[in-house]
């Protein structure tokens, strides 16, 4: 069974995991935890039967603006919805505190992304040279709440 809920410090492991599996990245476990402690309702994870298969993890960066700075969904569990739940409680959860934008940053070859952020509403509104370790670019994309 899905379920929706916040962070739970047993998958930490799992967020590592599911980070280095798709975006190459080695992230330390303590980040999740640092960032799970200052925002913790900005923390949202998606379980299958206990299993963590997607997970969204944001941050406040001023009083009305939020950032994504991680969102996946396992490989095995895309196209199903799930990344549009967690998206949409994202948005809800934003809105419900009165943040007036979200932000986030996304590979311009990221295709599939960018038209899953667009349906939300999502615009560009900068190109990031070289904004990833790799040097390939990125937008800056936004949503007016
Ligand atoms: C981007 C990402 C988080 C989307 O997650 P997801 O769970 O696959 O998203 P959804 O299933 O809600 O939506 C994806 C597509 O499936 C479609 N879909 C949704 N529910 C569906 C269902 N029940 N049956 C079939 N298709 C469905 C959606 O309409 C959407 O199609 P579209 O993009 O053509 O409009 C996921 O692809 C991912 O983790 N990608 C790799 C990491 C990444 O790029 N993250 C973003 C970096 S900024």
């Amino acid at each position: 069974m899905l379920t929706l809920e916040g962070f739970d410090p047993k998958k930490v492991e799992s967020m590592v995991s599911l980070v280095r599996e798709n975006f190459k990245k080695d992230y330390s476990k303590d980040l999740f935890f640092q960032m799970a402690s200052l925002f913790p309702d900005k923390f949202i994870t998606m379980m299958d039967d206990g299993v963590l298969i997607g997970f969204l993890m944001g941050t406040l960066i001023s009083p009305k603006e939020v950032r994504i700075l991680i969102f996946v969904v396992d490989k095995n569990h895309r196209n199903m919805g799930i990344g549009t739940k967690m998206l949409s409680t994202f948005i809800e959860k934003s809105r419900a505190k009165e943040i007036e934008k979200i932000r986030l940053e996304v590979k311009t070859t990221n295709e599939n992304a960018i038209k899953f952020y667009k349906k939300f509403g999502f615009r560009v509104v900068k190109v990031l040279p070289r904004y990833y370790r790799d040097h390939s670019n990125g937008y800056m994309m936004y949503l007016d709440l």
